[in-house]
């Protein structure tokens, strides 16, 4: 069985044909003729952890290729008379669901789970502890195609808690892969990594400085939900030093877009004018979102796993 669990299952050709298939759907994700791709198949979103963007872009999705979705919530599901992720997603292979979409807080839980026993249906990670969310990464390349027209040059801030932030690990994983070379990692020290991470150019606390000649800037949500006891600079210090805002923003490169993968804590991480100003691309990526997961579905449950490893 194929999963997607991060970009170590796809080849290089296949993260390309993965990407060339979320622009397709961009340009007509609502196009009628898609209902035919899982028409009779089911998909479970299963989450342990709470969302709106990606549980409610992924049932969009699967919807628009013509698929059953049910929706599972770790509140109100047997996981609440203690019943094991494996046992839960036994339980939805009986009754016949094709693939399901799994957010936990445990990073690489399903990693974990596939290396320990076959797994007879398709896993999409929507997001594990601090691990990955590959599907988040591929929505946020296809956002900068379509706003740069390509990838060749970027010069990418990844700026807050990268400690914890699975969307800044998939990202450096997969714009890596696609060719970027110069990915910066800024915030407070205790939210920074311990080590540089392999195809990082600068890991620095001074955000001007990281800014210097930068044509897309990454915003990351501080993940209190994870910090088991670090020390945080209060929010005002924060947004004085880490926070994006309009003066800031000048030290970057007159084309520089701005991303966040949401939910924005505004006057923390960014304040009004930046995400709601002409250089954010937070909606575009929101959009991006059902495009990017009807190509995962189809990746693995139209195509037959066509370009994984
Ligand atoms: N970007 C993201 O994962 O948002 P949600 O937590 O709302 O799904």
């Amino acid at each position: 069985m194929q999963h997607f669990l991060d970009f170590n299952q796809l080849s290089d050709s296949g993260i390309e044909a993965l990407l060339k298939q979320v622009l397709e759907y961009s340009h007509q994700p609502a196009d009628p003729g898609h209902r035919q791709i899982l028409d009779g198949r089911v998909i479970t979103n299963l989450f342990y952890e709470a969302s709106t963007r990606t549980r409610v872009s992924f049932e969009v999705a699967a919807h628009r290729l013509g698929a059953e979705v049910i929706n599972i919530s770790a509140g109100g599901s047997s996981v609440e008379k203690g019943e094991s992720l494996r046992d839960t997603l036994e339980t939805l292979v009986s009754i016949g669901v094709d693939a399901v979409v799994v957010r936990h807080p445990q990073t690489a839980v399903l990693n974990d789970l596939v290396v320990e026993k076959d797994i007879e249906i398709a896993l999409i990670n929507a997001g594990d502890g601090c691990g990955h969310h590959p599907s988040q990464a591929l929505l946020d390349a296809a956002t900068l195609i379509t706003a740069r027209g390509s990838l060749v040059g970027l010069k990418l801030v990844i700026a807050g808690d990268i400690r914890h932030s699975r969307v800044a690990r998939s990202n450096i994983q997969l714009l890596s892969r696609l060719g970027v070379d110069d990915i910066r990692l800024v915030g407070p020290k205790q939210l920074l990594p311990d080590e540089c991470p392999q195809n990082v150019s600068l890991m620095t606390e001074d955000f001007d400085i990281a800014l210097a000649d930068a044509n897309a800037v990454m915003m990351l949500r501080i993940q209190h939900e994870r910090m088991g006891g670090l020390e945080l600079p209060d929010t005002d210090d924060y947004h004085r030093r880490w926070g994006l805002d309009k003066a800031r923003l000048m030290l970057a490169h007159p084309d520089c877009v701005v991303l966040h993968p949401g939910p924005v804590n505004r006057g923390v991480e960014m304040s009004n004018a930046v995400a709601d100003g002409s250089q954010s691309l937070i909606r575009s990526q929101v959009a991006m979102g059902v495009s990017a997961r009807m190509a995962i579905f189809d990746m693995l449950l139209a195509s037959a796993g066509a370009g994984q490893r």
